[in-house]
């Protein structure tokens, strides 16, 4: 009989801890900048020139090439950092990547890789002048 309370008391003692379980609250680490989708078209005025325009004008502009100031960007990069459809051609693209003994841009931190995804996606999408 003692034995049988024995039991009893254990039983209701392990649920007891068992209840004491709770489900932790799961951090999600700071990735970041969420991962923005890449629209379907994608536009060199509304979608890349914004980029440049926070972070790298501070410097491209003047005298460093390629000078990247809204309404003359388009044609300078154009002029030599931009392959036509084919992003892995272009000083630009290597740049963002620091690939190829391009010089990491922005030479600060690497941009998110969304970010460089869009520069590469209005690239391959024919680099356009829209
Ligand atoms: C802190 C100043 C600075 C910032 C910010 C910066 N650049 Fe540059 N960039 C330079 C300098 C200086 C050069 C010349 C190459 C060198 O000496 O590193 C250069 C070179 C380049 C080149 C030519 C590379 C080559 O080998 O011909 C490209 C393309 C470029 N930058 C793109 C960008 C883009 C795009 C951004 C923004 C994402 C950016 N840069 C931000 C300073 C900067």
């Amino acid at each position: 009989m003692k034995n049988k309370i024995q039991k009893v008391l254990m039983g209701c003692f392990s649920l007891l801890l068992l209840s004491c379980y709770y489900d932790e609250v799961v951090i999600i680490p700071d990735a970041g900048t969420p991962e923005e989708p890449i629209p379907d078209v994608i536009s060199f005025k509304d979608n890349i020139q914004p980029l440049f325009n926070e972070s790298c004008i501070s410097c491209h502009k003047g005298s460093t090439d390629p000078v990247l100031e809204a309404n003359v960007s388009y044609d300078n990069l154009l002029n030599g950092y931009v392959v036509k459809g084919d992003a892995n051609a272009s000083i630009l693209y290597k740049a963002l990547l620091n690939i190829d003994g391009i010089p990491l841009m922005p030479p600060d931190g690497k941009w998110s890789d969304s970010k460089i995804n869009l520069v590469k996606g209005w690239i391959e999408q024919g680099a356009l002048d829209n």
